[in-house]
């Protein structure tokens, strides 16, 4: 794998270069090559039935996955877009046979274990030199929800980047999606954000995108356990992250998700209303503000255990059902979303308020919805098969209209971007094929992760006392 490794990502083997061997190296060598797709098709179709079961799931995943003999790397990025598009045409509702057909087209490297090594340090979630808050945040009001979670694990969450201007520049806190820690989840695609530097100075010291335009400053939120637990419990990082951005900058904190993140920030905002005057804007991609009719094929066997989090994200989840009542359908900072007709996780994403992606404006503060097949048709590089999930990641006309967001200050104004020549592209300028390989290994980092979630469930995590009162009749808390 290495060589491939190197091929995909010239700027990563350096640091690659000096850690250790990936302990799943040892699970695989007791195991044979994957060379056919029959092979690795039945392969990851005794992975799904076992997965419920299997004590270490995403290490199974793992070893399945560096078995395969994928072909030589793509050597540009609308080869390797194309191929990923191959891999989710092939198995738009099979979740796991879809990753393991990135790796299979040599989209993505097999060896996952070595890519998240190179996020170690934006992963960190033990942060616990972070300076305190100028005043007490903890609560903030009275009016907030009460916290469960001590304040030193809350903030030790963030990750601040050296170099981070503590005010000089708009401070934009990074939340992951389901399965992962923002670090390995933004570092490279926000590259072409005006964030670049510092989203990779601190791994890459010669990373190309090293200048870049003033207004925005990133902190990655890293929820533990791969935000694979309580999404309630995510909240209380989420509104605590922005109250002490706030404080330690004296500037609106914007935020910028990607997935569970959306209705993470959505509950923060809800149900700690400090948060709301504390915040500028907030960025989203691919959200699910009513969940997926399609989540539950990330947990392979119907009415088996599976993370929490992934259960509170069903289509009829008491947890979504609860978030939406009483105003949450609508967010309570201006918000930019963007998703697409392709994903392979979040379902329905559809033109108009069926989407899943798709808030209201109840609340007044300014909304921009984007379905990018709306805008960039469904053939051209912006809204074809390639963007997933994960691939409006790095489509460029989300990440324009994320600049545009924190730019103004305001929902994004499609008006402000030239969406002709942003459809054309099949990646940001600035971003290199090393960072859509990367961007787009997330999804296979979250598929091992969810496989592997330590607390795995059949039921919900009980709603918390303070949003009993939004528990819609019909559902149980
Ligand atoms: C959600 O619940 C409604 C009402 O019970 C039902 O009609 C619908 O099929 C459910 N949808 C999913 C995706 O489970
Ligand atoms: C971000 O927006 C600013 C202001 O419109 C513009 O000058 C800059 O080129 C944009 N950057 C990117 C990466 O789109
Ligand atoms: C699992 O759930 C328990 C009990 O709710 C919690 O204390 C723990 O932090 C969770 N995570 C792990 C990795 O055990």
């Amino acid at each position: 794998m290495i060589p491939v490794l190197v091929t995909l990502a010239t700027g990563l083997s350096l640091a690659y270069a000096v850690l250790a061997p990936s302990p799943v190296l040892e699970a695989r060598a007791s195991s044979s090559a994957i060379t056919a797709a029959p092979q690795l098709s039945s392969a990851i179709a005794t992975f799904e039935a076992e997965v419920a079961t299997l004590a270490a799931a995403g290490l199974a995943l793992e070893a399945i996955l560096l078995d395969i003999v994928p072909p030589s790397a793509s050597d540009s990025i609308p080869a390797a877009v194309s191929r990923a598009a191959s891999a989710y045409s092939a198995h738009p509702t099979d979740f796991y046979q879809e990753i393991a057909s990135l790796v299979f087209n040599g989209v993505v490297p097999g060896d996952i274990a070595l890519i998240e090594a190179g996020f170690i340090v934006e992963n960190s979630n033990t942060n616990i030199l972070n300076p305190l808050p100028k005043s007490n945040i903890y609560p903030k009001s009275s009016t907030d929800a009460p916290y469960d979670v001590p304040e030193l694990t809350l903030r030790a969450a963030m990750y601040i980047p050296p170099g981070f201007t503590y005010g000089a520049k708009q401070p934009v806190l990074l939340v992951p999606g389901t399965g992962g820690y923002a670090g390995e989840q933004f570092a490279t695609n926000c590259g072409l954000l005006t964030f670049a530097t510092y989203c990779r100075l601190t791994v890459f010291p010669v990373a190309k995108l090293f200048a870049n335009s003033p207004n925005a400053d990133p902190v990655f939120l890293n929820l533990p356990d791969n935000a694979l637990d309580d999404i309630q419990v995510y909240a209380e990082y989420v509104a605590y992250g922005i109250n002490y951005l706030n404080s330690i900058t004296g500037k609106k904190v914007a935020t910028y998700g990607w997935s569970q993140a959306a209705v993470t920030v959505r509950w923060a905002t809800k149900y700690w209303p400090s948060t709301r005057s504390a915040s500028s804007v907030s960025i989203q991609i691919s959200p699910d503000y009513h969940g997926s009719i399609v989540e539950l094929a990330l947990c392979p066997v119907p009415g088996g255990s599976c993370a929490p989090s992934v259960l509170q994200q069903a289509y009829n989840a008491t947890f979504i059902a609860t978030l939406r009542n009483n105003g949450g359908d609508s967010p309570y900072i201006p918000l930019t979303s963007i998703y697409s007709a392709f994903d392979d996780v979040v379902q329905p994403q559809v033109s108009g308020p069926g989407a899943s992606g798709f808030s209201n404006d109840g609340h007044g503060v300014g909304v921009t919805n984007v379905f990018l097949q709306d805008v960039c048709g469904f053939i051209l590089p912006g809204g074809a098969p390639q963007n997933t999930h994960e691939g409006v990641l790095y489509n460029a006309l989300a990440l324009a209209l994320a600049n545009d967001t924190l730019t103004t200050g305001k929902n994004a104004n499609l008006a402000h971007v030239n969406t002709a020549s942003l459809c054309e592209k099949f990646a940001p300028d600035g971003l290199s094929l090393a960072d859509v390989a990367v961007t787009i290994s997330n999804i296979v980092i979250s598929g091992i992760n969810i496989a592997d979630a330590p607390n795995k469930s059949s039921t919900e995590p009980p709603i918390k006392a303070y949003a009993m009162k939004d528990i819609p009749s019909g559902f149980s808390g």
